[in-house]
């Protein structure tokens, strides 16, 4: 029998948790009311349970229950905030964004470009970080909107969070955050730190895939990007999914609770599991160590072939060149750092979980240090 994969892919997507499960269980038969029947009970028991998680999630991010908007996930979040930013606007103006946003940043930026908006992507630096100083310089009186993503979902960097937010208030420029690969996995205070509008996502965080929330100061004003029934203050038209968003609030609350000790335990796994990658030589961390999530690795192999080392770790280990929502192109955010294509192909993006064991990263690091080597023997130079 092979031996079981290793899953090394929760930035990926994270297997739900059994409580999140749990928590969901009681809203697919018994309790499956929509939320906007309020003539009788059924309808009424789903709307509270609604409320309690809108509450629970709300309580979380130290900000009111209806800051929190549900959508689909953080890609209709991003949508949501910037779209629904633009269009409120009587005219096309200026934004700035990162180079190594998500696609679910850039994609929708690039619609606006395309319909008159000026765009900006600022460059980052070699640790992966976007300098403040760039921002500052780039903020004209026509800027309407910054997007600056929490955490980075190929190289785990965290952006300078507090200095961005001090500059988006001191310049009066609303702040859109994509904290999907953030939200559960570092403290995250909206209020605290000057974020406007901030994206999450279930599926990131053992909560169930196709949930999400934006999150939005009340001072924004936003165009729907979904018409109908006027749910979620007419922001989010369409039948709230109670089953997914109880286990939302339910992950958040398991992420609050073992936030701390998770990230202490997946940045000792971490080390473990690059030192003998470090071991071989020419191996090079993408991105600051400092600050980083504690459960992503990112790393070049220099002196393989990208594909012939995923190849072969494929088997074995499941992991990632990059992120899991680029259809194959060679990572942009590599690029960003410099790394030419043929190094992003042998790149490694191996982030660990919960359920991540010593064991496991062992196995991983000793089987990737194997293929590597073995790849250098037959193909040196
Ligand atoms: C940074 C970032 N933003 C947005 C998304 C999209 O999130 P969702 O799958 O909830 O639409 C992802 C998922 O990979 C992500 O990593």
């Amino acid at each position: 029998m092979p031996a079981p994969l290793i899953y090394l892919d929760h930035q990926a997507t994270t297997p739900c948790a059994a409580e999140v499960v749990a928590a969901m269980e009681p809203h697919w038969n018994g309790g499956f009311g929509n939320p906007a029947s309020r003539a009788h009970r059924i309808g009424l028991a789903a709307a509270a349970a609604v409320d309690i998680a809108r509450e629970r999630i709300a309580s979380h991010l130290d900000v009111p229950p209806d800051w929190v908007v549900f959508t689909s996930g953080a890609t209709e979040a991003n949508n949501l905030a910037l779209k629904g930013l633009a269009e409120t606007a009587a005219a096309p103006g200026h934004l700035v964004s990162v180079v190594s946003e998500h696609r679910a940043v850039l994609d929708p930026l690039e619609d606006l470009r395309r319909r008159g908006w000026e765009l900006t992507l600022l460059p980052v630096d070699p640790d992966g970080r976007l300098d403040p100083a760039r921002l500052d310089a780039a903020i004209t009186p026509d800027t309407r909107l910054v997007s600056v993503m929490a955490a980075n979902n190929e190289i785990g960097v965290i952006q300078p969070l507090e200095a961005i937010g001090r500059l988006c208030r001191s310049r009066g420029v609303p702040w859109h955050c994509d904290a999907a690969q953030a939200f559960g996995h570092m403290a995250l205070e909206p209020r605290r730190l000057g974020i406007d509008l901030l994206s999450l996502s279930g599926h990131k965080l053992y909560g169930p895939k196709g949930i999400g929330a934006l999150v939005v100061a009340p001072e924004i004003r936003l165009h729907a990007q979904l018409h109908g029934g006027g749910q979620e203050r007419g922001l989010r038209a369409g039948t709230l999914p109670v089953p997914l968003i109880a286990g939302l609030a339910e992950a958040s609350a398991l992420a609050q609770a073992d936030r701390v000790e998770r990230q202490q335990r997946c940045s000792e796994l971490r080390q473990r599991l690059l030192t003998p990658l470090l071991e071989l030589g020419d191996v090079v961390v993408n991105g600051s160590m400092e600050h980083r999530l504690a459960h992503n690795l990112s790393v070049t192999v220099r002196g393989v072939n990208g594909a012939a080392l995923h190849r072969e770790l494929r088997r074995s280990i499941a992991c990632s060149s990059g992120s899991a929502c680029s259809a194959g192109e060679p990572s942009h955010v590599l690029a960003a750092l410099g790394r030419s294509r043929r190094e992003a192909e042998a790149s490694l993006r191996l982030s660990l979980g919960r359920q991540t064991s010593e064991g496991e990263v062992d196995a991983a690091g000793s089987r990737i240090a194997d293929v590597v080597r073995q790849l250098r023997r037959d193909r040196p130079g």
